[in-house]
């Protein structure tokens, strides 16, 4: 028994300095020490040893399940040494390397000129408000005043997705959502997409963008659309900039006006930005129409409030000089990355 005892300590140390994975130490610890590995089966028969050979067995068998043990612990701490090892060079990084750079994007032209909108008007007080850009027919015409046969849907060719629901072509459909939601007094824009069935070209795009403002109060008058549109003309252009207000048409409002700005490159004197005229348009607006009002669910009788439409792709050409539209749609790189 004690040569069995002395082969397995021999042979267990053999192979265990072969191993190198915690898996084969293991299954080694198994096939030695385990409940029915070889130390165990052995000290199974230690009942057939007479009184005096018991315990000098029984010590060896101790001896030895220590020994190998003791060989497994130093055989895992090894393993896991070498395995700390290898992963450390593995992952050891390069600091010399040189970097990957993380390219910022830019701001789309459309974009700073409408931030730069909005905080103008966010400092006047105003809401930013939104609407569909899938509207119904009734928002999008009826309700500003604009019936069926009206030739104002002529200037507008609208897309129509069925008989009552069109892709807006204007963001006035957000007063009347907002008057239906908001109770007087309040002060807000509505920027967004339109849509409109035109060729491709130059100055026209079937999609663009508006900025609606409106205003509603009791005792509001054609004065505060003034003082309003000149103080936001001054802020995005310069505190010399003069407006002028034109009569003209709009369903919506009466009376109506276009509202010209000083052009902001020749100061008025005349060039080939303002096409020697000195002014520039930026934007329709108006007294909004007592049925306009009362379609929203206010009365005109106690409430009045002035109403404007920006154009946005207009303003972004002439603030950065750009003479083809169609550059703020292709997305070229080499268009973005100036601004
Ligand atoms: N919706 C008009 C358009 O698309 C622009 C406009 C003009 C809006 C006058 C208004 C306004 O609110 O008062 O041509």
């Amino acid at each position: 028994m004690k040569t069995q005892l002395e082969q397995i300590r021999q042979a267990a140390k053999e192979v265990l300095e072969t191993f190198e994975t915690k898996e084969q130490i293991e299954e080694a610890r198994i096939k030695y020490l385990g409940k029915k590995g070889e130390l165990t089966a052995i000290l199974k028969q230690m009942g057939k040893l007479s009184a005096e050979e018991r315990p000098v067995i029984g010590q060896l068998a101790n001896e030895i399940r220590a020994d190998i043990e003791e060989t497994i612990a130093k055989k895992s701490a090894e393993i896991k040494e070498k395995e700390l090892e290898r992963k450390l060079k593995e992952e050891t990084i390069d600091v010399t390397m040189p970097g990957k750079e993380a390219s910022l994007g830019h701001k789309h032209p459309l974009s700073i000129v409408l931030d730069e909108i909005k905080e103008i008007f966010m400092g006047m007080g105003f809401d930013v408000a939104e609407g569909p850009e899938v509207e119904y027919d009734y928002y999008n015409f009826e309700a500003l005043n604009i019936p069926p046969d009206h030739p104002a849907r002529d200037t507008q060719d609208t897309f129509y997705i069925e008989d009552n629901i069109v892709l807006r072509t204007q963001t006035s459909p957000v007063q009347i959502r907002f008057m239906e939601n908001n109770k007087p007094p309040f002060r807000m824009i509505a920027p967004g997409r339109v849509f409109r069935s035109d060729a491709v070209d130059a100055t026209h795009s079937p999609l663009f963008h508006q900025i609606e403002g409106l205003v509603v109060d009791k005792g509001v008058t054609m004065a505060d659309l003034k003082g309003t549109l000149e103080a936001f003309a001054k802020r995005l252009y310069g505190e010399d900039t003069k407006i002028r207000l034109r009569p003209h048409h709009f369903p919506f409002t009466e009376p109506s006006c276009e509202i010209d700005v000083s052009c902001f490159k020749c100061g008025g004197k005349g060039c080939p930005m303002c096409k020697g005229e000195g002014w520039i348009e930026i934007l329709g607006g108006g007294m909004v129409h007592p049925k306009v009002l009362k379609n929203g669910g206010i009365d005109p009788e106690e409430y009045s409030g002035f109403a404007f439409g920006i154009g946005l792709e207009r303003l972004v050409m002439f603030r950065f000089n750009i003479d083809d539209m169609r550059l703020l749609y292709e997305n070229d790189l080499r268009f973005l990355e100036q601004f």
